[in-house]
């Protein structure tokens, strides 16, 4: 690494005056060396609480997949911070945010963002690297993702829509993966490479947009390239001091023996490989997307942190094998407050599903769980958790590639006595109800990897460890 890599790493930044940090963090039942953090069910499972907890111990905390689709929220005291791009380390001054190349960048969304991080005290400035490696959500992206699922909901039947965010992932990721039709952040930095670019993309996206929105008789007003690349330019200008190589970046931090933090968006059962296809979201969402979405060598991770809430939930269309359709269902989308961070859209409730949740386990190799949402079931008369699949009068051993047997199959549950006492003021595993605690351990149990967290509320202290 040159003298002049080394001196553009960035700085520390001042602490902030109006977030507060615990003064000192205490022992993780973690090893040492680099972690990561994934959810392992359908997304939404309460991430940004550990990633919080985990930045405390760590140096840089890395973003290495998926795009503005995902929603953090962090909640320190009573203030609640949703974050979307930008890693929730931010929220610490003295940490490195990176966002790798495996990450697709909305420029207007993560620039909202920093300035929204700015207005409530916190410094965005040289804690912030976006690589230039990293695809640029265009306009036109979310065009064609809205077009897209509506297209096919038409001629193909509403309950196929993947029920998308949105936020044209999925058309960024199909152009990282055609090539000639994709920019990446460095680009936005050239405006005449940018606009020349443009020229020919936004030609034949107006082609294939006009067509989709005539298809479904509606208006379609062509984008117009020079505009569009002037726009780009812009915030590429805005954006240029975050924007690098933080390929390089990262393996000097792994070299100087600096912890890092992986920060995995989206969940496991959404992998665009091992989820539940088509109804997945387009990048690789478990541990494993670290390494190609990072930059980092194979096995440079010790510590997988899986999150598991104690009950489901799931946004858009698919599969759903524990879903509930009944009172306790609601009731767990209310006390749970189970709306979108990014959409806003009710979500699909239903019970713990553990033999989804052992199939991510193993998928990404985790390490340790953390377990949210237990504080939701309270009041509950019974509890209930997956513990097989039958098909056509089969139990099933693994869990299933094709979403017409998943969508078909019955879950086996086992039911448990469910528990009345609030569990928010709990400060210490053992101060659980029992009904709490042995839900807890036939979980870990189930999914074969130790429960070492627990969460008993959204807060930074209401994380108990074991
Ligand atoms: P976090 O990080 C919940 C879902 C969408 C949709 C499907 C594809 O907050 O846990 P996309 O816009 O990605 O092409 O949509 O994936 N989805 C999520 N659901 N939480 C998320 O992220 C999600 N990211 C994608 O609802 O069904
Ligand atoms: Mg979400």
């Amino acid at each position: 690494m040159s003298k002049t890599k080394r001196s553009s790493a960035p700085a520390r930044t001042r602490r902030s005056a109006r977030v507060s940090r615990p003064a000192r963090p205490g022992r993780l039942p973690l090893a040492s060396g680099n972690s990561a953090v994934c959810g392992l069910q359908w997304g939404d499972e309460g991430k940004g609480q550990i990633v919080d907890l985990l930045t405390a111990h760590h140096d840089y905390v890395v973003r290495f997949n998926g795009g503005n689709n995902a929603g953090h929220s962090v909640q320190i005291g009573e203030e609640r911070f949703a974050l979307h791009l930008v890693p929730s380390g931010i929220l610490y001054p003295d940490k490195i945010c990176v966002i790798g190349n495996g990450v697709v960048v909305d420029p207007p969304g993560i620039l909202e963002e920093i300035k929204g991080l700015s207005q409530r005290g916190v410094k965005v400035g040289s804690n912030l690297r976006i690589s230039d490696r990293a695809h640029v959500v265009l306009t036109y992206h979310k065009v064609q993702d809205k077009l897209m699922d509506d297209v096919l909901g038409k001629a193909r039947g509403d309950e196929t829509r993947i029920g998308t965010t949105g936020r044209g992932i999925g058309p960024c990721y199909a152009d990282k993966a055609l090539r000639s039709t994709a920019v990446r952040m460095g680009e936005l930095l050239d405006a005449d490479r940018l606009r020349q670019k443009l020229t020919y993309i936004v030609e034949v996206k107006n082609i294939m947009l006009q067509g989709m929105a005539r298809q479904l008789g509606r208006e379609y007003t062509p984008f117009d390239a020079a505009a569009l690349a002037e726009e780009f330019a812009g915030y590429g200008r805005q954006l240029a001091p975050y924007i690098g190589d933080t390929t390089a970046l990262l393996h000097q931090a792994l070299d100087e023996k600096r912890r890092l933090l992986f920060e995995g968006a989206n969940a496991a059962l959404l992998d665009v490989d091992h989820g539940t296809y088509p109804f997945v979201t387009s990048s690789c969402c478990s541990a494993s997307g670290a390494y190609s979405g990072a930059a980092v060598p194979g096995g440079s991770i010790r510590n997988v942190v899986g999150i598991v809430k104690m009950y489901t939930s799931r946004v858009g269309g698919g599969p759903m094998p524990t879903e509930m359709f009944d009172a306790t269902g609601e009731h767990i989308r209310q006390v749970g407050k189970e709306f979108g961070t990014t959409t806003g859209r009710p979500r699909r409730c239903g019970w713990l599903d553990l033999v989804a949740t052992r199939y991510t386990a193993r998928l990404s190799g985790a390490t340790a769980i953390a377990s949210t949402g237990l504080a939701v079931l309270t009041g509950l008369p019974v509890l209930k958790a997956c513990v097989g699949y039958r098909y056509q009068g089969a139990t099933l051993e693994n869990f299933p590639a094709d979403t017409e047997v998943l969508s078909r199959l019955e879950p086996v549950y086992r039911e448990f006595p469910g528990f009345d006492e609030p569990i928010s003021d709990c400060r210490a595993y053992k101060q659980l109800p029992a009904a709490a605690r042995r839900f807890i351990e036939f979980a870990e149990d189930s999914i074969g990897v130790p429960i070492r967290f627990v969460c008993v509320g959204r807060r930074r202290d209401q994380i108990l460890t074991r």
